[in-house]
């Protein structure tokens, strides 16, 4: 049996090729937008990732049939036969992931009915649901909270709503579109939030036969309709995915052609990125380009960023990127203003000999939501940093990449626990290292 924990043998540049597939925080959306449909969906580009694994099982336990299509990464979605699903089955998955939270709306659609297990999700702040439910309230839903988790039902219908979001957050967005398309009326959105994400989900949906306007100021407009198709989608790539290769070429003085990666998604990281002294090259063939990231040699420059909603600086890119600043010539500062408790990861940076504080001012922009309120949402990273090898406990899913680069680019051989996590949103992480040239290896444990 192979144990949770990788070793990690630090100090080879990494170098080589990696491929990234469709944006893990779209396509788990988009199957379950395919349970609004009436027909089958299709998407390719899936990637094997275990989000995708546990989004799969709900859809299979709400009885839409899954399968693999001809070509690899393709899966289609029939959802004729949705129907209720137990709640011991379903709080199998408890814990497991937030996408759930997002089967509220299609399920008060096609059954009238939603249980909605205990989400989980990486531990990076409280995460609350409240726009979600505030929003699922004023649409008509009856929300009963109880301790085996949210009952949800809508004995008069879902009817369109006017709503404005405190915060542009993603997934009350996402869960707005969901349950505005085949809600009655019109619903209008304030505050949204715009990833390319969700502009994809966008895609998607009018795909099968929705009404969508996005307006200016962050405004959406959606006209429900009374019933919709399947789609045939090919995702957006994962530029998060992209930019932790990037990051991990950089902090390895290494170089990597990220295949898939698009530029259009990655404009802010990429101005990020030539600010710190990395080189890369665009290849735009639509067929097998991507993105070239190395570190061009010398001494990388200090920045200072501000993670923030899109066109910002995604938060899912400062932790692989810190790793990289550790190496920087000066001082470094990061103010991250989407999740209170992001820089958790730094404390083991820090023992592997990183010089990094974590401040509760709001540090290198303006104020934001958690400034005053005691939250170490901003870090000062000193560099260069001689990093040495550590034994390493991974926290969730990006800070765990950001563990693995560090131990990468340290001197020595490192045990990172937890691994399996990355299997999360990194498809065949250990092989495209290994493709790389990084020198992991996975102990093999006795079975008990
Ligand atoms: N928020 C609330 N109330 C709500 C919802 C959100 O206060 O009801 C707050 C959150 O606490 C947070 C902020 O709004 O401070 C932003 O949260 P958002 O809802 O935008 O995040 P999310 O939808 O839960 C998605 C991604 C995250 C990514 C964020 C921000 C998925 C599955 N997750 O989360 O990705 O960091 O948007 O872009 O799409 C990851 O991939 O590792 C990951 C954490």
């Amino acid at each position: 049996m192979l144990s949770d924990v990788l070793v990690v043998t630090g100090g080879t540049p990494l170098t080589g090729e990696v491929r990234v597939r469709g944006a893990k925080n779209l396509v788990s959306k988009a199957m379950v937008a395919a349970v609004l449909g009436h027909t089958p969906s299709r998407m390719f580009d899936v990637p094997r990732i275990r989000d995708v694994e546990i989004v799969r099982g709900l859809l299979e336990l709400h009885g839409v049939r899954v399968t693999d299509g001809d070509l690899d990464g393709e899966l289609v979605f029939d959802p004729s036969n949705v129907e209720r699903a137990g709640i011991d089955e379903i709080n199998v998955h408890a814990g497991s992931s937030r996408i759930p939270i997002l089967l509220c709306g299609p399920l008060l659609h096609r059954l009238g009915h939603a249980f909605i297990p205990d989400l989980g999700g990486c531990h990076i702040g409280p995460r609350p649901i409240d726009f979600h439910l505030e929003a699922l309230r004023q649409f008509g839903a009856i929300v009963d909270k109880t301790p085996e988790g949210l009952h949800l039902s809508a004995p008069n219908g879902l009817h369109g709503i006017k709503f404005t979001l405190d915060y542009p957050s993603v997934g009350a967005t996402e869960q707005i579109l969901l349950t505005a398309v085949l809600a009655e009326g019109v619903t209008e959105l304030a505050n949204a939030a715009v990833e390319p994400e969700i502009v994809d989900l966008i895609c998607v949906l009018q795909k099968m036969g929705a009404i969508i306007k996005v307006h200016t100021n962050r405004v959406i407009e959606i006209e429900g309709v009374s019933r919709l198709t399947g789609f045939t989608h090919r995702p957006i790539p994962d530029r998060i995915e992209a930019a932790s290769w990037a990051s991990a070429a950089l902090a390895t003085k290494g170089d990597i052609f990220v295949r898939g990666a698009r530029q259009a998604d990655m404009m802010t990281y990429l101005n990020v990125f030539r600010s710190i002294g990395g080189s890369y090259e665009v290849d735009d063939d639509p067929v097998g380009g991507g993105i070239r990231f190395w570190h061009p040699g010398g001494d990388l420059r200090p920045v200072v960023i501000e993670t923030d909603v899109h066109p910002g600086f995604m938060t899912d890119w400062q932790q692989p990127l810190v790793v990289a600043l550790t190496q920087a010539n000066g001082l470094s500062v990061v103010h991250e203003t989407v999740y209170e408790n992001r820089f958790g990861y730094t404390h083991a940076l820090n023992q592997m000999g990183a010089t990094i504080q974590v401040y509760a001012e709001c540090l290198g922009g303006a104020d934001c939501r958690f400034g005053r309120r005691g939250f170490r949402h901003s870090a000062v990273i000193a560099g260069p940093a001689k990093l040495h090898a550590h034994d390493l406990v991974i926290p969730d899913l990006r800070a765990g990449f950001s563990h693995l680069i560090a131990a990468l680019a340290a001197e020595g051989t490192s045990r990172v626990h937890g691994v399996d996590l990355i299997n999360r949103g990194y498809e065949d992480f250990e092989a495209k290292l290994a493709g790389l040239g990084a020198r992991t290896e996975r102990p093999v444990t006795q079975a008990a």
